[in-house]
């Protein structure tokens, strides 16, 4: 396994990020995909969508994502609207890609049980793939990161799970019901405005002098919540998740822990493309 590298991460996500936002091959030396060989990520989570494709050397290929509300709080409550968008996002990957795309890995938020597994696999095969692995997300992101060690701290829509790993084995989850859903709400209650215009009014990156202010309690509550694991917790203590996406979170976060933490560059694509990972024909 790599060891952390956080320059060679980020700059893994950068690429990724840039394949994303032009929603276009990697490299246009691709021509001849060897379907049989690309490895398929799908992250069902309650903000997104997300699909990754690798190549057979792990090499970023292709990736793309749509706005969902067909999971909530990592849980899959809309079967049908989950395989349309996930079926949308296939097709437009198969057309970009000259090729028919054969398997994919599935995750779930860690402790939400077999059934939880079984919907996702589910998902995944009624929209045309063979689901090849179900695993917990943050084994995806450990994956991706190159941990056996840390605590991973992942603050998405509708939760903030933390996990830590002590010899590539998780030792200790939790699970809390908040995450940047709950910042746009505490945004919009502040300025009466709508979700949507709170939203984003939050994402607004020059705004945050004005909007971090607002919802440094909830960043502060969450480095409570690590706080209270340990002495189990174990380092680098590295977050991900799009509501992490703030310049400030990070002084903040470390200042209630107490020790320095890591946030990849666009850390909510770590767990999408550590899903991909496990995609692994045996
Ligand atoms: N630039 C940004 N600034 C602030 N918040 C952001 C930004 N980009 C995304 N977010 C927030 O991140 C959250 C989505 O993060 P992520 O994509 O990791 O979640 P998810 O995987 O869909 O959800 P979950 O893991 O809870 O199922 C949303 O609440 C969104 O508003
Ligand atoms: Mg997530």
């Amino acid at each position: 396994m790599k060891k952390f590298d956080l320059r060679s991460i980020n700059k893994e996500l950068c690429n990724f990020a840039n394949v994303i936002n032009k929603n276009k091959v990697e490299s246009k030396d691709y021509q001849d995909f060897n379907n049989k060989e690309l490895k398929v990520g799908v992250d069902l989570g309650t903000s997104s969508i997300v699909l990754t494709i690798l190549d057979n050397n792990n090499k970023i290929i292709y990736g793309d994502f749509a706005y969902d509300n067909a999971v909530r709080d990592g849980i899959v409550v809309n079967f049908l609207d989950s395989v349309n968008i996930l079926k949308e996002l296939k097709e437009k990957a198969e057309k970009v890609l000259h090729t028919e795309l054969l398997t994919a890995a599935g995750a779930i938020p860690p402790q939400t049980g077999e059934k939880s597994k079984k919907i996702v696999s589910n998902v995944i095969e009624e929209a045309g793939f063979k689901c090849t692995n179900v695993i917990d997300e943050p084994t995806a992101a450990a994956k991706f990161l190159g941990i056996e060690n840390g605590t991973v701290v992942d603050i998405g829509g509708g939760t903030t799970g933390i996990t830590i790993f002590k010899d590539k084995k998780i030792i200790k989850v939790l699970d809390e019901p908040t995450g940047g859903f709950h910042m746009t709400l505490v945004l919009g209650g502040r300025y009466h405005i709508s979700n949507k215009e709170a939203e984003k009014l939050k994402r607004d990156h020059s705004k945050e002098k004005e909007v971090f202010p607002i919802i440094k309690p909830v960043v502060e509550k969450m480095g409570v919540i690590l706080n209270s694991m340990r002495p189990l917790i174990t380092s680098p203590i590295i977050v991900v998740g799009g509501a992490t996406n703030f310049e400030q979170f990070d002084a903040t976060f470390a200042k209630i822990v107490g020790q320095p933490i890591y946030k990849p560059k666009y850390p909510e694509f770590v767990t999408p493309l550590g899903i991909a990972l496990f995609d692994t024909r045996i």
